[in-house]
């Protein structure tokens, strides 16, 4: 299990930008082909950052949770 955050001090400066990017390929590098987290809906910040990278919505997944997707080997 990983935990996404970023230092308060160094927020809203795209550090989870280089952060999810490293997150990536270290994952491709061990061999995995799909990544998944669950969000809570209502961070907009956090999912906003997700898009951005790459990753797509997954739907609910209870408890005011979205589970968003990450294809590691598209095509
Ligand atoms: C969500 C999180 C990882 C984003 O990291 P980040 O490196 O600050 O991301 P960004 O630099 O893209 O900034 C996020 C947004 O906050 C805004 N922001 C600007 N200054 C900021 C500040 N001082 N503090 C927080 N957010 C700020 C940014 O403009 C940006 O808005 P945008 O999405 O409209 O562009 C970070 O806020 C965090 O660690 N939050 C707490 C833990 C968390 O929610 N993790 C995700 C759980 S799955």
């Amino acid at each position: 299990m990983v935990l996404v955050g970023v230092a308060l001090e160094a927020r809203g400066a795209g550090a989870v930008d280089a952060l999810l990017g490293e997150f990536a390929r270290r994952s491709v590098q061990r061999g995995h082909r799909r990544a998944d987290l669950l969000v809570v809906a209502d961070n907009p910040a956090a999912l906003r950052a997700y898009e951005r990278n790459g990753w797509r919505d997954g739907g609910a997944a209870g408890a005011g949770t979205v589970r968003y997707l990450l294809d590691l080997a598209p095509g």
